[in-house]
C-alpha cells in the first residue's frame, strides 16, 4: 500500500485500504496521493485523474516557488477528505451542507460526491485552482518563509469570505451562546472536571461587534494561495455558521503566529481593516481551547487501538 509524506512536519502516512477502495469507486483509475493527516484519524488525498500532475509537495523547498508556472499542472484532480467512524471531526455531511450553500457566494470547493459506509464517512471537493495550477495550503514551507507576505494574504482572505457570505441567508448559526451550550453538554457527559470548568470560567461571551458568515476553523491550513501567494480559497467548513466575526479573527491571528512565527498579528488585522480587540480575541481563543478540549477527550476516549500511521493524537495546532 503507498505510503507518502504528509503535512507541514512530514510523517509517513499509509492510506487505508478502505480510502483506497473507495477512491476506486468514486474516481476510477485515480492515482491516490495523501496530503493531510488530521490529529482525529482523518486523512485527505488528492485523488489526481491525469498522469500529468506534479506534486509540489514531492518538490525541494522553494523549486514551487512563486512565479513558477510549471510545478503543478491542475488536470482534472478533486481532493477527498475521509472520517472514519467515531471520529472527533465536524461530519462530512454538515461540511457538504454548508459549502453546497456558501460555495455560490464565496470562494470554496464544489462538493462532488458525500457519502458514509460501514468504515466512515466522506466529502469529495472539487480541487481549487487558479490560471490552470491548484490552490495550495498557506501552511505550505514556501508561504512560511514569506511570512509577511502571506500573514496579509491569509487576513485578506478571511475578510473576503465574511463580506461576501450573506448572513440573511444563511441557515447555519454558531453564536458563542450555542457554543458555549454545546460545551456545556459534552462536558457534563463526558464528565471532565477540567472541561468543565473551562466551559464555566469563560463567563459571559463579549457583546457582537459584528454578526457575519464564519469560518469556524478560520486557520492557516485551511487558506488555499496561489502560486504568487495571494489568497484564493478557503476549505474546511465544517463549522460555518453566523457569529461574531471575532470567533474567526482570533483563531485566525493565533495561527498566523503559530504557522508564521511572532509579531504578525498586525499585519493580519490591518489586512482585514480591523483595530484589535483584545477582550474578544481572548473569550473567541478560549472557548476555542474548550472546544479543543473536548475533542481531544473524545479522542482518547474512543474504542479503537491506535493505528501506528496515525501517530499520536496531538493537539489540534491551528
Ligand atoms: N478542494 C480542495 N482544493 C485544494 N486543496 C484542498 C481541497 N480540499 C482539501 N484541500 C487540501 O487538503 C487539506 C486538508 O483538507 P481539510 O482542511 O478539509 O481537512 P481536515 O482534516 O478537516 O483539516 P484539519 O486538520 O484542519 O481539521 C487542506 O488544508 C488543503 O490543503
Ligand atoms: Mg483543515
Amino acid at each position: 500500500m503507498s505510503s507518502t509524506l504528509v503535512g507541514i512536519s512530514p510523517t509517513l502516512v499509509e492510506v487505508p485500504p478502505v480510502v483506497h477502495d473507495l477512491a476506486g469507486r468514486l474516481r476510477p483509475g485515480a492515482t491516490v496521493v495523501p496530503v493531510w493527516r488530521n490529529e482525529y484519524g482523518g486523512l485527505t488525498a488528492r485523488l489526481e485523474d491525469g498522469a500529468q500532475l506534479v506534486d509540489g509537495a514531492q518538490l525541494e523547498d522553494g523549486a514551487d516557488a512563486p512565479g513558477r508556472t510549471t510545478s503543478r499542472a491542475a488536470g482534472r484532480s478533486s481532493y477527498l477528505k475521509w472520517v472514519p467512524h467515531g471520529s472527533a471531526c465536524p461530519d462530512p455531511f454538515a461540511e457538504a451542507d454548508r459549502l453546497v450553500w456558501a460555495s455560490s457566494h464565496a470562494p470554496l470547493p464544489r462538493v462532488l460526491d458525500v457519502g458514509r459506509d460501514r468504515h466512515g464517512s466522506w466529502l469529495l471537493t472539487e480541487a481549487v485552482e487558479r490560471d490552470g495550477a491548484i490552490a495550495t495550503s498557506a501552511i505550505e514551507p514556501r508561504w512560511r518563509a514569506l511570512a509577511k507576505r502571506s500573514a496579509i494574504a491569509v487576513g485578506l482572505g478571511l475578510r473576503r469570505l465574511h463580506d461576501l457570505l450573506p448572513v440573511d441567508t444563511c441557515s447555519f448559526v454558531r453564536t458563542a451562546e450555542l457554543r458555549v451550550a454545546a460545551l456545556t453538554r459534552s462536558a457534563a457527559r463526558t464528565r471532565n472536571a477540567a472541561v468543565t470548568l473551562r466551559g464555566t470560567s469563560l463567563g459571559d461571551p463579549p457583546p457582537v461587534d459584528r454578526l457575519v458568515v464564519c469560518h469556524g476553523d478560520a486557520t492557516v491550513p485551511n487558506t488555499l494561495l496561489d502560486r504568487a501567494g495571494r489568497f484564493v480559497a478557503h476549505v474546511d467548513v465544517g463549522d460555518l455558521g453566523v457569529a461574531d466575526r471575532w470567533s474567526d479573527i482570533a483563531v485566525t491571528t493565533r495561527s498566523v503566529t503559530r504557522r508564521y512565527g511572532p509579531g504578525l498579528e498586525p499585519l493580519v488585522l490591518a489586512a482585514y481593516g480591523v483595530a484589535p480587540d483584545p477582550v474578544r480575541t481572548r473569550y473567541y481563543r478560549a472557548l476555542w481551547d474548550a472546544e479543543e478540549a473536548v475533542r481531544v477527550r473524545r479522542v482518547a476516549r474512543r474504542p479503537e487501538p491506535r493505528r501506528p500511521d496515525r501517530g499520536g493524537h496531538l493537539r489540534r495546532v491551528s
